[in-house]
């Protein structure tokens, strides 16, 4: 059975479920080039469906989307009509008023170069609640089908904000939902706003900002707008008026006024004690409905999913504090909307087929270039290469010597994190590189941590009391005799998020980190996203090239070949 996943809106992408794997999942933005792109996902269905040689939509089992209502760029692509009368309704409004006399036509059709996505059995597309498809992205890929508990966190999504589930064998049923009187995420994105950083964006600012700053001076201060949980209670519902919108280059951008109060606080409090008090506020209502609903329910397993679970801090709060009450804590590594894709696709396989848990180790989900297709790219940009055998040795001499050394290698990575395929290296010996790779590459704020990709076997070395953790998407206080040997990847209040690299998983990384390991004692690097600030990662060949040369990058590493400045 194959299933499509689509998701158009904030972070639209699609995915590809078959035989119950994900076996491809890539967000739009990619390949449009604007981060969090909204604009219909035609390039990523298109990624989907070419991998697996599929010429005729209709060779899919199902479409499955992550919205109640179906998109109405959705509806015209696989040409549904519109069973709800939404689109139409919409489009006649837009043609009345303007498209209507100025451009005499008032219906969204498709250009003859699209491709042909007709759909002639209409039944296949499935809609689904939002929600829901983020709850299915976290159960779907336990390792278990056993009883759990599941959140889903965001800003907001077909009228729920903050939802708990239980998902047990092949169903998740729904146990309580809040909508607006409730967003967690927005609460956090005003003050993100107000930071003038963008919402459903620069929240990870916000986060890295924090620990900077003291929440007990300015505690209170910010209750308005943050929901209460006592136990599994809403006990005070958020004060926040109405959502805006604006659309920059195909990518929605989001405004509430209470950010101009929150601007002036920060005139008043400061910007760290202010990041500092968000995150104590997300941190203690998550944690209260999280330990609420467990010690309800009596359910000691927790899956989470929602954007607000990119917040890895609170992440390791609740690990940190889960004594004997937690027996299982996932997290699907790409939870905000960038995971709804796999999410639906996941939800519709398995009302079909068994669930008995997924082994879900990598993220490796997107295009990959031939070392052929490589070479013409540098060929035709007159570029000197040398082909090398090995290109991890090579990259962990180059890192050992203090280099900046970008590496490209394999299959794209799915959702935010770069995990070795598109990143860019340093060694983290040395505090200073911190500001070297700020300087010479992302351009980014000086306070923001970078994070680190180590050998799974030596995870103890330096982190303690955790978990396997694959994707950063947890973070955990640094071990005492670590935390000075590698500084650059330790943030202000001595945590790290790691990557622990699985020889399985990436050979050819695990062997990098390792090679850096025998030269320096260290077998961990500093690992960021192959971008500069305010882009989205690159994803082909001649991208990398671009962002390579565009930059202060020393080296490049791209297939098997290595090019120098
Ligand atoms: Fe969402």
């Amino acid at each position: 059975m194959i299933v499509l996943g689509v998701h158009k809106g904030h972070d639209s992408s699609a995915a590809i479920v078959k035989d119950g794997k994900v076996i491809a999942d890539v967000q739009e933005e990619r390949f449009s080039r604007v981060k969090h792109s909204g604009n219909s996902p035609i390039k990523s269905i298109e990624y989907c469906l070419g991998l697996l040689g599929i010429k005729d939509i209709n060779e899919v089992d199902y479409i499955s989307s992550t919205w109640e209502n179906t998109p109405k760029e959705l509806s015209v692509i696989f040409d549904l009509g519109d069973p709800s009368g939404k689109a139409e309704n919409i489009a006649k409004q837009i043609g009345k008023s303007i498209l209507g006399k100025a451009m005499g036509t008032n219906k969204l059709k498709l250009p003859i170069y699209y491709p042909n996505y007709k759909l002639k059995n209409k039944n296949k597309f499935i809609n689904n609640n939002h929600h829901l498809a983020h709850a299915a992205s976290a159960y779907f890929t336990r390792k278990t089908n056993d009883k759990c508990l599941i959140f889903t966190i965001d800003g907001a999504g077909d009228e729920m904000c903050t939802s708990i589930w239980m998902g047990e064998g092949n169903k998740i049923e729904l146990l309580k939902s809040y909508y607006k009187e409730a967003s967690i995420g927005w609460a956090y994105s005003v003050v993100t706003e107000g930071l003038h950083w963008i919402h459903g964006d620069g929240e990870g600012k916000t986060m890295g900002l924090a620990p900077y700053g003291d929440p007990s001076k300015c505690k209170g201060v910010l209750d308005k707008y943050f929901p209460e949980f006592k136990d599994d209670n809403l006990v005070k519902r958020s004060d926040l008026g109405e959502s805006y919108y604006w659309s920059e280059s195909g990518s929605t951008q989001f405004h509430f006024d209470e950010s101009l109060e929150v601007e002036a606080l920060i005139k008043k409090y400061g910007r760290e004690d202010i990041a500092a008090e968000a995150q104590r506020k997300l941190e203690e209502n998550v944690m209260n409905l999280v330990f609420g609903w467990i010690k309800k329910t009596g359910i000691k397993k927790i899956a989470f999913a929602g954007g607000v679970m990119l917040n890895v801090k609170l992440n390791q709060r609740i690990w940190n504090n889960r004594k004997d009450l937690v027996e299982e804590q996932h997290v699907y590594p790409n939870p905000g909307d960038s995971g709804l894709a796999v999410g639906a696709a996941l939800l519709e396989y398995y009302k079909h087929n068994d669930f008995k848990g997924y082994e879900f180790n990598h993220l490796y989900l997107g295009p990959e270039y031939s070392n052929q297709e490589i070479e013409e790219t540098l060929k035709i940009r007159k570029i000197k290469y040398t082909y090398l055998e090995n290109p991890s040795i090579k990259a962990a001499e180059l890192l050992a010597d203090n280099k900046i050394v970008a590496w490209f290698q394999g299959r794209m990575e799915s959702g935010p994190r770069a995990l070795g395929n598109r990143s860019i290296l340093m060694s983290p010996l040395k505090a200073e590189n911190k500001d070297a790779i700020n300087a010479w590459v992302k351009f980014r704020e000086g306070f923001r941590p970078f994070c680190p990709s180590l050998t799974y076997e030596s995870r103890h070395e330096y982190l303690k009391d955790c978990k396997d953790e694959f994707f950063m998407i947890t973070s955990y206080d640094v071990t005492d005799h670590k935390r000075d040997k590698v500084p650059a990847v330790v943030h202000v209040d001595g945590t790290l998020r790691p990557q622990m690299v699985q020889k399985e998983t990436n050979p050819r990384y695990w062997e990098l980190i390792n090679e850096f390991g025998k030269i320096t004692g260290e077998s961990i690097v500093l690992n960021s996203s192959f971008n500069v600030m305010g882009e989205s990662i690159v994803n082909n060949p001649k991208e990398a090239i671009r962002c390579f040369f565009d930059s202060g990058i020393d080296a490049l590493l791209i297939g098997n070949f290595y090019v120098a400045k």
